[in-house]
């Protein structure tokens, strides 16, 4: 008999379109991923509410967008799920009954939410409670297909740790081993710098090169990059330590003969910006050029699309369903039969 495939659950919240930092922080790990395991991906719409209420459109448009990068980048609807949080009604009914179970204590002191609400408050935003249970949210998005592995970048290592103590909270409460703990997989590159040398690339930070991207948008791009800030002219010695311009290369220029030549002549002086950059952007295109031909192809077959994310969905309400029986069993809400 076949060994049961262990379960992934991963998600991105449908807020724009994904860019390199997605790609090398998630995505590339999600297609290997997809072979192996039996993965559920999920578009977390909810969770997206929670501080974009005001840009419902955005939310609209964005779950169509981040799935046609999905499947341009090479997940597949016939070897995982794809599945959107708002059609599983489940989320909704676990997320209810683990806020019973999991202390406030644990919220208020999880470090990424903290930072989160932080920014929240510059913003003059308002903190809702939909944000602030935002991690108990997502505890329930891991626990609903009952994962083993979660894919995530390395600020949200925080849920996946709550999630554990979640776990073995409602595992000990009602006596059963209803989920198993979840342990977090990071990915290739944890945090991709932004083309303006900040430590993250960000759409709100408007330093992002999308998958999306055509050519000239890449390449005019790469042409402003942030650099060597010490360096003034190309023949003063340059660093290629924490220069973005080479943390793209190393990220996405598979060859390494040339990236290799490029450092050593930049450390020397002997290389000018421009000939680093335009190297770049040749490579980045050409990585690029694949995706780009996928993403042409299922935006001119939206059905494909849509029809992907309603299967998906369709099976995840199945597997919700289960788990919802066996929680409730757990929990003895189960008065009627
Ligand atoms: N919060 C995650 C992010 O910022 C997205 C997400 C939602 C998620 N639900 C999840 C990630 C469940 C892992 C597991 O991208």
């Amino acid at each position: 008999m076949a060994e049961e495939k262990k379960r992934i659950l991963t998600g991105i919240r449908p807020t724009g379109p994904l860019h390199l930092g997605h790609y090398v922080g998630a995505l590339e790990n999600w297609v290997r991923l997809q072979e192996q395991y039996e993965c559920f991906f999920l578009i977390a719409d909810y969770q997206a509410l929670g501080d974009h209420l005001d840009e419902i459109d955005r939310i609209r448009s964005s779950v169509l967008e981040v799935t046609l990068d999905w499947l341009a980048v090479g997940l597949d609807p016939a070897k995982a799920v794809f599945e959107v949080q708002s059609y599983v009604p489940q989320h909704a009914e676990l997320h209810m009954l683990l806020s019973m179970v999991l202390p406030l204590s644990w919220l208020q002191r999880n470090p990424t939410l903290k930072a989160e609400m932080d920014r929240l408050e510059e913003e003059n935003q308002t903190l809702t409670l939909g944000f602030f249970n935002y991690p108990a949210s997502q505890v329930a998005d891991i626990l609903l297909p009952k994962a083993h592995l979660v894919p995530v970048g390395v600020d949200q290592l925080p849920h996946i740790e709550m999630t554990r103590e979640v776990v073995r909270r409602f595992n000990r409460l009602f006596e059963q081993d209803v989920f198993p703990e979840p342990d977090a997989l990071i990915g290739r590159v944890p945090r991709l710098v932004g083309t303006d040398g900040q430590a993250k690339m960000s759409k709100s930070l408007n330093n992002c090169i999308y998958l999306g991207d055509d050519e000239a948008a890449v390449t005019e791009k790469v042409r402003r990059m942030y650099t060597d800030p010490t360096r003034l002219r190309a023949t003063d010695p340059g660093h290629v330590e924490g220069n973005p311009v080479f943390m793209y290369h190393d990220a996405f220029n598979p060859n390494l003969d040339e990236v290799n030549d490029l450092k050593e002549r930049y450390v020397l002086g002997k290389v000018g910006d421009v000939e680093v950059k335009t190297k770049l952007a040749a490579a980045l295109n050409t990585f690029l050029a694949a995706i780009r031909e996928k993403r042409a192809y299922y935006e001119a077959r939206p059905n494909l699309v849509r029809e992907a994310l309603i299967a998906g969905t369709t099976h995840a309400r199945t597997v919700a369903q289960a788990t919802m029986a066996e929680v409730r069993d757990a929990m003895r809400i189960n008065y009627l039969g």
